[in-house]
């Protein structure tokens, strides 16, 4: 692949069908061993006329400074419910966080009182939603927009607040950000709008940023020059970032660890390498199936066998062992399968319904069971 691996923005494309194994495509990786966010356990239910639908069902995962951690999995999987429990915007009624614990910058976010949660939410973690145009408010002004979200969380104000603006769009590469300002969303392109949304989310210098499938919205060339630009802003400013995509080309490019979603749990979570090249569960390799290797060709997500289970009506044990094509076992049905370290940072859900290679590491097994 003749690619020269730099820092220039805009022109080049990334096709989804010509990705190969770059997980530095966007500039290197900028992750550190420091932990700024840790989730334990987040359980998170929706009360519905069929009953309970269990869509976040105990997930535990980390993310460290200046890491992207990506989420994969299968439309309903739990993904943005997940991410709307971290922010605590989970809509309630009909939506609940049961249990579980949200550590970031040395306190449960889930004990804050809302109050505080306002503070915290858009500061020290926030969130880049999908479509720009939505995000934004179109009879407001850009300066009016990127200052409301300063104001909140920096208490700044006149010449100090435009200043800050400005340079939170310099940060974002908008060109003449004096000028842009004063312009209406409508007045600028779908990239620069992206770009814009972008400086809202880092304006306030968060620890965590979440973004749940960002550039969907975007054409090829304007998502390449954003996920490029968000890695430049990842390196400048050490921000952890948990980036939520069905995309499998762009985890490939922009992700250092990626944890793999199922029915609301963490099926498995490694480095992206080993997700591509020694994925364990048999769901990874059903999602990643026709990209066998990281250095081959990526696309995107292809189609598994079956269907995901109904969330409200979840078996207590294994949930993928009915569609897995290995031999299913009445037990896996019936016990829910721990999430095992089976190799330095691999963790998988350990079934021998869902892992070949379950001899090998069943002796990391609990001993719970009578055999
Ligand atoms: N307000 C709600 N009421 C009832 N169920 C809900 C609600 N919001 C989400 N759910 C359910 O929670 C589950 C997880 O949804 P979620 O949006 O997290 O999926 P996802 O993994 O983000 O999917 P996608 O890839 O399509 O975005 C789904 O079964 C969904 O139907
Ligand atoms: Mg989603």
């Amino acid at each position: 692949m003749a690619e020269t691996s730099d820092t220039t923005v805009e022109e080049k494309e990334v096709s989804s069908e010509t990705v190969s194994v770059d997980t530095d495509g966007f500039g290197d990786s900028a992750a550190s061993e420091q932990v700024v966010l840790e989730v334990k356990n987040l359980q998170t239910h929706f009360t519905t006329r069929w009953g309970t639908v269990k869509a976040v069902d105990g997930v535990s995962y980390h993310v460290k400074r200046g890491e992207t951690l990506g989420i994969v999995g299968e439309s309903g999987s739990g993904k943005s419910v997940t991410a709307l429990s971290l922010m605590r915007l989970v809509p309630t009624p009909p939506g609940r966080i049961v249990d579980g614990e949200v550590i970031l910058g040395g306190r449960d976010l889930l004990e804050l009182s809302e109050r505080q949660m306002t503070e915290v939410r858009g500061g020290e973690i926030s969130m880049i939603l999908q479509d720009p145009m939505q995000a934004l408010n179109p009879v407001f002004t850009i300066a009016n927009q990127v200052g409301e979200a300063i104001k909140i969380h920096q208490k700044l104000k006149g010449q100090a607040l435009l200043d800050k603006v400005v340079d939170s769009l310099r940060k974002v590469r908008i060109p003449a950000p004096e000028v842009r300002a004063n312009d209406y969303p409508h007045q600028l392109s779908g990239g620069m709008r992206q770009r814009v949304v972008g400086a809202i989310g880092i304006s306030s210098a968060p620890a965590v940023i979440i973004a749940d499938e960002p550039t969907t919205s975007l054409d090829v060339t304007i998502q390449a020059a954003y996920l490029r630009l968000l890695r430049q802003i990842q390196q400048e400013e050490g921000v952890g970032i948990i980036f939520i995509t069905h995309d499998f080309g762009i985890v490939a490019k922009m992700c250092d660890r990626v944890a793999v979603m199922y029915a609301g749990r963490i099926v498995e979570v490694a480095d992206v390498r080993t997700i591509f090249n020694d994925p364990l569960h048999e769901y990874t390799k059903a999602l990643i199936g026709s990209v066998p290797k990281l250095e081959e060709k990526t696309g995107r997500l292809p189609q598994i066998e079956g269907q995901p289970p109904l969330l409200y009506n979840l078996p207590a044990g294994d949930a993928f062992a009915p569609r897995s094509t290995l031999t299913f076992t009445p037990e896996d049905a019936e016990r829910r399968p721990p999430l095992i370290e089976v190799e330095k940072d691999h963790w998988v859900q350990l079934s021998k319904s869902s892992v070949s290679e379950y001899d090998k590491y069943a002796h990391l097994m609990p001993a719970e069971d009578d055999e």
